[in-house]
């Protein structure tokens, strides 16, 4: 339809492009106002004349030969009008030609990327949900998507546990909850009279000592399988998982690519890149003990990366808190003449705050773990669905319970601008009613319900449309853009909030006007149909899957 109005108003308008045009449409406050308005000030720039003028010349013009799909326009002092006609509109939105998009593109996207040997955090659980979600986008768009996971599994850190592991560890004990158990371990072994000996240590691992890297391999496998669980319980796959163990050795060559870049200095026997010209501070690049920091492994993972998949774009889904290390990380790139460096962004996100407004780590050493959110979540959930369906058999509320855990904390989250803090409030989370996940999964099994008792008809007669068919309709129509702007905003918000709108919409239509038997009937289960089947593609792009009975 803007495609349209845009083609139209070009007809008379030579001194701007189509694209400059399609940009100045708007959508009007009110209905009255029309489907879509051109403010003609902006022309008056150009035109170099009143801006009343310009409109009603451009008017009169335009109101010679409206195409078929413009039912009439109108002028508001500067403004051109457009109203749309809703029967030609009803029928584009459900005849919904499928939009394949193909881009010659490849996106990287580095997200959830916890630390292993310690507990999935919730912050954590922030960029696995976003990250995916920005995922999804991008492959709606026709890019091939490399979702790619970077484990924190190296770092002196590493040294400190294999010391304390060695010192009150065993085997046994960490088969049976591993992860909390190299936390306590952790916890005991950060003192500062166990420095030197987790240095020691560290130093033999980096040196490949065989009984070390075994202990450490171990570490690596039984985090990543607990991690898994949380992967599996929300769908996501990464098609690479590495991790900082692998970007040791290789950033050490990138030291040498550093140095002849002159990039280097020496200050305390550390090796440091001073980037205070651009008021980023004094990196360090190699500490004084010849251990390597964070920042230099992700110098040599990400030409790693460009090396092998030549992105368009890298994303790094991380939380606000690194946003230092990323700008000083994308300078030295662009300073050691890397061009790539402009594809890379990081993408942030805000805190999880718990119901009192507080962030969740301070509370006095109070870890949360993830897996007993998911599992607090799931409980809660089947409370909520026994309580409306007492005899439902186990495995379909097993199944069920899963499935709105899981679209309650996704939609919990998304509904958020990223950068903004979330409270996280599980119960909220999971009203059945309201502006939460499970509120849109209600939405499409009502509409399921209605398609699977009545197909859809082959022959749909529109008649007239009344004001909820219309308000659906355009509803329905935005869809494509809204996904646009959430793929050039890198903001997932506007399509979870987008469905919010499309379901409260889609209920105020399913609660003034009867679908089957009426006369209507044939073109109300096609708009019911459009409706199920854009909530569900709304609703995959966030990473949440629909359910058809709930
Ligand atoms: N493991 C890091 C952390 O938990 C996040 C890694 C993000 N990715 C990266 N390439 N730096 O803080």
């Amino acid at each position: 339809m803007k495609e349209i109005i845009t083609k139209t108003l070009k007809k008379h308008l030579k001194k701007i492009s189509e694209e400059e045009i399609k940009k100045l449409i708007e959508v009007p406050p009110l209905e009255d106002l029309g489907d879509y308005s051109f403010p003609c000030f902006f022309l008056a720039k150009i035109e170099k004349k009143n801006p009343l003028l310009i409109a009603e010349t451009l008017y009169e013009k335009i109101k010679k030969d409206l195409p078929k799909e413009i039912q009439k326009i109108e002028l508001k002092s500067s403004y051109i009008n457009f109203f749309i006609d809703k029967k030609v509109l009803a029928e584009e939105v459900i005849k919904e030609k499928e939009k394949k998009y193909k881009e010659n593109k490849v996106l990287v996207i580095d997200f959830s990327s916890p630390n292993i040997a310690k507990p999935f955090g919730i912050g954590h659980l922030r960029s696995t949900i976003i990250g995916n979600s920005l995922a999804n986008i991008f492959e709606y768009f026709g890019w091939k998507v490399i979702r790619l996971n970077y484990l924190g599994d190296w770092g002196t850190q590493f040294g400190k546990l294999i010391f304390g592991f060695k010192k009150w560890g065993n085997e046994e004990e960490l088969k049976k909850d591993p992860i909390n158990y190299l936390l306590k371990i952790y916890v005991k072994a950060n003192e500062e009279i166990y420095e030197e000996e987790g240095r020691k240590e560290f130093r033999k691992l980096e040196e490949g000592n065989k009984e070390n890297l075994k202990l450490w391999k171990n570490f690596r496998k039984e985090s990543l399988e607990k991690f898994e669980e949380i992967y599996s319980f929300f769908d996501i796959k990464f098609d690479e998982i590495s991790g900082e163990s692998f970007y040791n050795e290789k950033g050490r060559d990138f030291l040498n690519i550093l140095k002849e870049k002159n990039l280097i200095e020496e200050s305390e026997g550390a090796k440091i890149v001073d980037l205070k010209k651009f008021n980023l501070g004094v990196v360090i690049i190699q500490k004084k003990d010849g251990a390597l920091p964070y920042l230099t492994r992700d110098l040599a993972a990400v030409l790693d990366r460009f090396k092998r998949y030549k992105f368009n774009k890298m994303i790094y889904e991380v939380g606000q808190e690194q946003k230092l290390h990323f700008k000083q990380f994308f300078k030295i790139l662009e300073l050691a003449d890397f061009d790539f460096f402009k594809n890379c962004i990081h993408v942030s996100h805000g805190l999880y705050l718990d119901d009192k407004g507080k962030t969740f780590s301070t509370r006095e050493g109070n870890v949360v773990f993830m897996e007993d959110i998911i599992k607090e979540t799931k409980d809660l959930a089947k409370k909520r669905i026994q309580k409306r369906e007492p005899n439902l058999k186990i495995e379909e509320l097993e199944k069920r319970a899963s499935l709105i855990a899981r679209a309650a904390i996704i939609y919990g989250d998304l509904k958020n601008y990223r950068e903004n803090d979330v409270v996280f409030n599980i119960s909220k989370f999971l009203d059945f009613e309201g502006n939460t996940g499970p509120y849109l999964l209600y939405s499409y099994a009502r509409a399921f319900s209605i398609i699977k008792k009545f197909k859809e008809k082959k022959k749909i007669e529109i008649l007239e449309i009344n004001k909820e068919e219309e308000r659906l309709i355009k509803k329905l129509y935005e869809f494509e853009d809204v996904v646009k702007r959430a793929f050039e905003n890198l903001s997932p918000n506007l399509i979870a909030n987008y469905s919010f709108e499309l379901c409260k919409t889609f209920n105020e239509f399913y609660h003034a006007h009867q679908v089957i038997g009426s006369k209507e009937e044939s073109f109300r289960i096609s708009l019911v149909n459009t409706f199920r089947k854009t909530l569900k593609k709304s609703l995959n792009l966030l990473g949440i899957k629909e359910i058809e009975e709930m």
